[in-house]
């Protein structure tokens, strides 16, 4: 694979622990949630746009919990409401002892007889995709102190709406994850690009780049993703039909306003 054609794969979106990076912005929301998850409370709220790295926050926290064997994730959706009972049951009991007829009502008598004796916390990621009766459902599990949730939803007008009628006065806590500052921008090109040991080309973004990045991006991860494929999406063909065209030591702002426009951030 030619140098670009990689550069390019380094910024598609994935969320994979072990390419987790340290942001400042991201680790004061890590410390938050951890903070959250220790106190008593029934549920947490983690709200904000797409590719703010919500995804990615609960992806940590699962995996850092790990060994504690008290936490888990359930990443996509079981819109089932048997199944994703009969998934909560596994997480507090062996799944040998699972009942044939576990209805909601039995399952909520299990949760009260655990009170006290056992509590974990289940991460729900995409949780905007619940649907408000299964959704009520899990905030009266909840309610039984045996299961604390992590509920997990993309910030829109519809979701706002959720978010009131569910959760309003229910919720104890409520972290919205924010787009990175221009700093975390800066880092988070850097460490991204050093972490596959291109040194040399994370030295060619200078100050003046990482300024427009952020201000086509504003700072959303997933938006830095794409601007970055499609610059090296760019480099790449320049590369193989015109390299004199990406010669020096900087990366062009030109460049990165073409991917811009290929983007549909800016109109020609
Ligand atoms: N702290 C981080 N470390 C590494 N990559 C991140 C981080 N935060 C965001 N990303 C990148 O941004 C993309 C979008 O983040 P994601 O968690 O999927 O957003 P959300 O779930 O809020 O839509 C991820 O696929 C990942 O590539
Ligand atoms: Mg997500």
């Amino acid at each position: 694979m030619s140098k670009y054609r990689q550069l390019q794969s380094i910024f598609i979106d994935r969320i994979e622990v072990n390419q987790y990076i340290g942001l400042d912005t991201s680790i004061l929301f890590y410390n938050k949630l951890q903070e959250s998850i220790q106190k008593p409370l029934k549920m947490i709220l983690l709200y904000g746009k797409p590719g703010t790295g919500k995804s990615v926050l609960i992806n940590k926290i699962y995996h850092d919990a790990k060994d504690k064997k008290n936490v888990f994730l359930i990443s996509t959706p079981i819109q089932q409401e048997e199944e994703f009972i009969k998934k909560l049951y596994t997480f507090l009991l062996p799944e040998s002892t699972l009942p044939e007829d576990l209805t909601y009502n039995r399952f909520i008598d299990i949760c009260n007889a655990l009170k006290d004796k056992k509590h974990i916390t289940v991460l729900l990621d995409e949780a905007q995709l619940y649907s408000s009766s299964l959704m009520e459902k899990i905030r009266l599990i909840s309610d039984t102190r045996t299961i604390k949730f992590v509920v997990s939803l993309h910030k829109t007008e519809k979701e706002d709406l959720i978010a009131k009628e569910h959760f309003q006065s229910r919720i104890w806590e409520t972290i919205e994850l924010k787009n990175g500052t221009i700093h975390d921008t800066n880092m988070y090109i850097q460490k991204k690009l050093i972490q596959q040991n291109y040194f040399e080309i994370a030295n060619m973004f200078r100050k003046s780049n990482i300024k427009l990045i952020h201000k086509f991006t504003k700072g959303n991860y997933r938006e830095i993703n794409k601007l970055m494929f499609t610059l090296f999406e760019i480099y790449d063909y320049y590369e193989d039909n015109k390299p004199s065209k990406i010669a020096g030591s900087t990366i062009k702002n030109r460049y990165l306003e073409m991917s811009a426009l290929k983007l549909g951030y800016i109109n020609a």
